[in-house]
């Protein structure tokens, strides 16, 4: 396809400038190559960006979770479906059984009985922001808030939040390999440990109810199974809401007359949670899918035995469903994104993310009235992830409490 000025080849994708703002890529990509192959820090992958593609991608059965399919078919057997027994890397009829085991657990009920404890942990974190002084509104609030709630949720200590929160970064972030790989073993090796404990010591939290559930009759969880979901949701929980929290404070401060519209009417959050996801989502590529027989999408044929990732951020600012798309709005109704993903893993826990989102930033815009940036947007960096969104720091002045 012949580029114009405005091509995609004029943008770095997924090194140099991009980091610091993908936007204008992934519009040269939208409009110019909606699926296109790109070269990522460790691998390639076909990414498609338009919303009706996304959307459609997300239920095509083509499109397998089972990276098998990228093997010649006479290597195949013998290899696990999956490295890890993790639901999102899995196909029915495995996924269909392990999401509805963890959803027996992960009720709706459960997940209002923590709202309460959700404002009180961001009340315990809002308390201590010193009022004067720089301080880094990631590391001290926009990580915290989630990695208490998600520890809170699973029963794990939070005294232990920093090591694995180091492990799991570095299996997000675009780390060497065999650095994956050791830190996918401390973790491991760290949960099985305390699930063990949780067995002779169980308590009232989700962890405890997914061993009880692994102990009843018919279905199981295989310890294995076990550590694998467990693993998951502590990823899940806290490397995704960090960068809701992150991204929508930043979008506030840097978008003084929609900061001043949400102070006027704190209602609006709820709206404005669903725009933040849109405007700058905190998964920007869902995770990798591979294809079982040629696909093809918006007249581009991506052969069978590739690996396709699902462009949530661009798609999230496609003109075609989204009107203004470059623009933060926060009053308009932004629920048709793609930001927790579509289908079967449609993410479990959209409703927590959403909890937290609206209790984090409602909270901390309406009692640090005075909140501002201590450097200038540009300043501020990116971490390198094809993954996921979000600043590697965000150093503020608190202000006052309100
Ligand atoms: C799946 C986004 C928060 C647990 C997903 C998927 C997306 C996503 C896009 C689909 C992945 C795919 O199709 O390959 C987000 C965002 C969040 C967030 C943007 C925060 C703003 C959470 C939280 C939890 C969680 C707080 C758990 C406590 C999961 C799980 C899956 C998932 C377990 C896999 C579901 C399956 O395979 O059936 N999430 N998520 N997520 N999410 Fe979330």
């Amino acid at each position: 396809m012949a580029l114009t000025t405005t091509g995609t080849e004029q943008h770095d994708l997924f090194s140099g400038a991009f980091w610091q703002d993908p936007h204008p890529a992934y519009t040269a990509l939208r409009d110019e190559e909606p699926v296109r192959k790109v070269a990522l820090p460790d691998g390639e992958a076909w990414l498609i960006t338009r919303y009706a593609d996304v959307r459609e991608a997300f239920v095509d059965p083509r499109l397998s979770k089972d990276w098998r399919y990228t093997l010649p078919e006479d290597q195949r057997a013998g290899q696990p479906a999956a490295p890890t027994p993790m639901m999102i890397l899995m196909d029915p009829p495995d996924h269909t059984r392990l999401r509805k085991l963890v959803s027996r657990s992960f009720t709706v009920r459960r997940m209002n009985e923590l709202r309460p404890r959700v404002e009180e942990i961001a009340q315990e974190l809002l308390d201590r922001l010193p009022s004067e002084g720089t301080v880094d509104l990631m590391r001290e609030y926009a990580f915290q808030v989630p990695v208490l709630v998600i520890c809170e949720l699973l029963g794990v200590p939070a005294e232990d939040r920093d090591d694995f929160s180091a492990w799991s970064s570095v299996m997000v972030d675009e780390s060497p390999a065999e650095e994956k790989f050791a830190a996918m073993g401390k973790l491991h090796g760290y949960l099985t440990e305390l699930l063990e404990r949780k067995r002779t010591e169980p308590d009232e939290a989700l962890l405890s109810s997914l061993l009880a559930v692994s102990d009843e009759d018919g279905d199981r969880l295989s310890s294995e199974e076990l550590v694998a979901m467990a693993m998951l949701l502590l990823i899940a929980g806290h490397e995704t809401t960090v960068n809701l929290i992150g991204n929508g404070v930043l979008a506030l401060l840097t978008h003084p007359e929609q900061r001043a519209q949400l102070a006027a009417d704190p209602s609006l959050i709820t709206s404005a949670v669903e725009e933040f996801l849109r405007f700058e989502s905190p998964v920007s590529n869902a995770p990798m899918r591979f294809t079982s027989e040629d696909v093809t999408y918006s007249g581009v044929t991506i052969p069978a035995g590739s690996t396709v990732m699902l462009g949530l951020a661009a798609a999230n600012r496609d003109p075609e469903w989204a009107e203004r798309p470059e623009e933060l709005d926060l009053g308009r109704d932004s629920s048709a994104g793609v930001f927790f993903g579509h289908g079967i893993h449609f993410c479990l826990g959209a409703q927590l993310a959403r909890n937290e989102g609206r209790a984090a930033i409602g909270m901390l815009l309406e009692q640090r009235p005075e909140l501002a940036l201590a450097v200038a947007p540009e300043e501020l960096t990116y971490r390198e992830s094809s993954l996921v969104r979000g600043l590697t720091s965000m150093p503020v002045v608190a202000g006052p409490a309100a």
